[in-house]
């Protein structure tokens, strides 16, 4: 199978106009490789790109500062309602772009990650509002509570430039510079920087837009740009500057499944024009949900959801040059599109990570819970590990309010009761390895180590997705809990402790009065989280800037299970 070209053989004119002899994105990555600049982020708990902690949203579960007190000796029962996924929403949002008729989107939940990425859309021109579903009542988000349902009108694209005090948010709005490039034939992005958890590259994005027939380059102040112009005429400054879309390419090769990557490839050869085969595609269930999206707006999308997608592109040069022209005769000032999608309505998948972060919860408690709407295909891997600790499970239908249409085997929505050993003895120790789906998600990784915390015996949980994806076992540390990292592994011996901490028989609860931790990214603080519900004293969980940019109201969410788990501003 032939690979991508790397990068078209740095064109003079892009020499001239100052790209870097050594690009950061073109730098060789080695994967699980030590990184000591990404280390020391990490134990600094910042993030290069996705730095800021300012909020966007009230304290509801979409605020910033401040921490959770989580009692410890938790017993949890009841129902909990699983929301939109976090990671599909921001494709989804993403993908809107690439649409020149409003697109309606449904069970998108709260979170300061997706407010960031309506942030990103509204700023190159787009109307988000939220909608009133029995109403029907539209108001912008920033005026409303819950996001729900909303409406993202992407018809009027005002600038094809992305600037840093927007997308410097979240990282995923790298996500939008594919659909961009293609719906304008222009993109200027900042370069996300490496984060907590690892360098984040994004050379699988570059080298695919190159493929797909895209200049690129990366000014000296790191902004990529990108253009589908055959001509000279990328410096000119203002609207127009591209009439062609981009060009299907049939032998495209992911050297790894990145999710990012995928999503903004895939959404790009949607209005290339020809086919374009991906292969080596990161087959993730959001993958899947933003080409059931695209495809709803008129892309021909299939294979997604497997390692190679092929996609026939709508663009088509002649109509691109045409409306370009009619644009600029009218005097349009506005971006005008190269190619784009018409409109559609969608409905968000289940977050399975959120789902997987319950499951645990409930099995290090020894607490028996319901979750739904779950698709049970998504959370097989994770299921998987739960079983082998000892868990077992039962699924019903979902209530008459979380039923769905549209649904097929493998997409069914359903109710899923955890049923957790009986005891600690019961509990087994655990071996997993994280994967691209459908293996065990790295996402679950911190919690899964907690999970292992539980165990009567030796776990061995290993991170391959990111290289410093650990920074959660020193703080499991401080809490008692024997793990230790060893580059990307981390061994865990349930039933030990660290200092001074003790394991009781009844639950995996190490013992103190209040411990005090700090979780350097999204995952890292659910993990803690967790394991100060089965602590025994109180622990005070900092790092909620972290926790509310994916988990929508963890904190209430728990409390409606039972546990004791308060916010708190300081
Ligand atoms: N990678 C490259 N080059 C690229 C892109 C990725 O080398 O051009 C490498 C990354 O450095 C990493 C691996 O590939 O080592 C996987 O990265 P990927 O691109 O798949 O990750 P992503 O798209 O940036 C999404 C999720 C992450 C999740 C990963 C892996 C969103 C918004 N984020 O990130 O979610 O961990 O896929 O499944 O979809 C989270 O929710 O906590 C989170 C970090």
């Amino acid at each position: 199978m032939a690979s991508m070209p790397s990068a078209r053989a740095a064109p003079d004119a892009l020499a001239r106009r100052g790209a870097r002899a050594q690009p950061a994105w073109r730098r060789p990555v080695r994967h699980h490789a030590a990184c000591a600049r990404v280390r020391r982020d990490a134990r600094l708990g910042t993030c290069a790109y996705a730095s800021s902690s300012a909020p966007t949203a009230r304290a509801s579960g979409a605020g910033g500062g401040g921490h959770l007190a989580v009692g410890g000796d938790a017993r949890l029962s009841g129902l909990v309602r699983v929301g939109g996924a976090k990671n599909a929403v921001l494709a989804l949002l993403a993908g809107t772009l690439a649409c020149s008729e409003p697109v309606t989107l449904t069970n998108v939940p709260d979170l300061r990650d997706v407010r960031s990425m309506i942030a990103v859309l509204e700023s190159v021109g787009a109307k988000v509002t939220r909608l009133n579903e029995s109403t029907g009542d539209a108001r912008t988000v920033s005026d409303v509570d819950g996001l729900g349902t909303l409406r993202v009108d992407c018809s009027r694209i005002t600038s094809s430039a992305f600037t840093i005090d927007t997308v410097s948010k979240l990282r995923a709005s790298f996500f939008a510079a594919g659909p961009m490039l293609a719906r304008t034939g222009w993109v200027e992005m900042p370069l996300p920087g490496g984060c907590a958890i690892g360098a984040r590259p994004v050379d699988l994005h570059l080298r695919g837009f190159e493929a797909l027939g895209a200049r690129v380059r990366v000014t000296e102040e790191g902004t990529v740009v990108a253009t589908t112009a055959v001509g000279d005429d990328d410096d000119a400054d203002g609207a127009c500057r591209s009439t062609a879309p981009l060009r299907g390419r049939a032998d495209m090769s992911l050297r790894f499944p990145s999710v990012g990557a995928t999503h903004s490839l895939m959404t790009a050869a949607a209005l290339a024009e020809g086919t374009t085969v991906i292969r080596g595609a990161a087959a993730e269930p959001e993958v899947a949900d933003l080409a059931r999206m695209l495809n709803a707006a008129g892309a021909d999308i299939r294979g997604a959801g497997t390692d190679t997608i092929t996609v026939r592109g709508v663009g088509d040069a002649k109509a691109a040059a045409r409306m370009a022209n009619d644009s600029k005769k009218k005097g349009v000032l506005d971006v005008a599109s190269v190619a784009s999608l018409g409109g559609c309505a969608h409905r968000a998948i289940p977050d399975r990570i959120e789902a997987g972060t319950f499951l645990v919860a409930a099995a290090v408690t020894r607490s028996s819970i319901e979750l739904e709407p779950v698709i049970l295909n998504h959370v097989r891997s994770t299921m998987d590990v739960l079983e082998a600790f000892g868990c077992a499970f039962e699924t019903s239908a979902v209530s008459e309010k979380s039923r769905t249409e549209n649904e097929n085997e493998t997409s069914r929505e359903v109710r899923l009761r955890v049923i957790p050993p009986a005891s600690r003895t019961d509990a087994r120790p655990v071996t997993f390895a994280t994967a691209p789906f459908p293996g065990v998600p790295t996402d679950m990784q911190p919690q899964l180590c907690v999970l292992a915390s539980a165990a009567s015996g030796v776990s061995f949980c290993r991170e391959t997705v990111f290289e410093s994806r650990v920074a959660h076992v020193e703080q499991l540390r401080l809490m008692g809990v024997d793990a230790v990292a060893e580059g990307e592994t981390v061994t865990v011996r349930g039933g030990a402790t660290t200092g001074e901490s003790e394991v009781s028989d009844e639950q995996n609860a190490y013992a103190y009065e209040t411990r005090d931790v700090f979780g350097s990214d999204l995952r890292a603080t659910a993990a803690l989280v967790l394991a100060g519900l089965c602590a025994k004293g109180t622990t005070r969980v900092f790092g909620l800037e972290h926790l509310d940019r994916g988990y929508e109201r963890l904190d209430e969410k728990l409390r409606a299970l039972g546990a004791d788990v308060a916010r708190r501003e300081e």
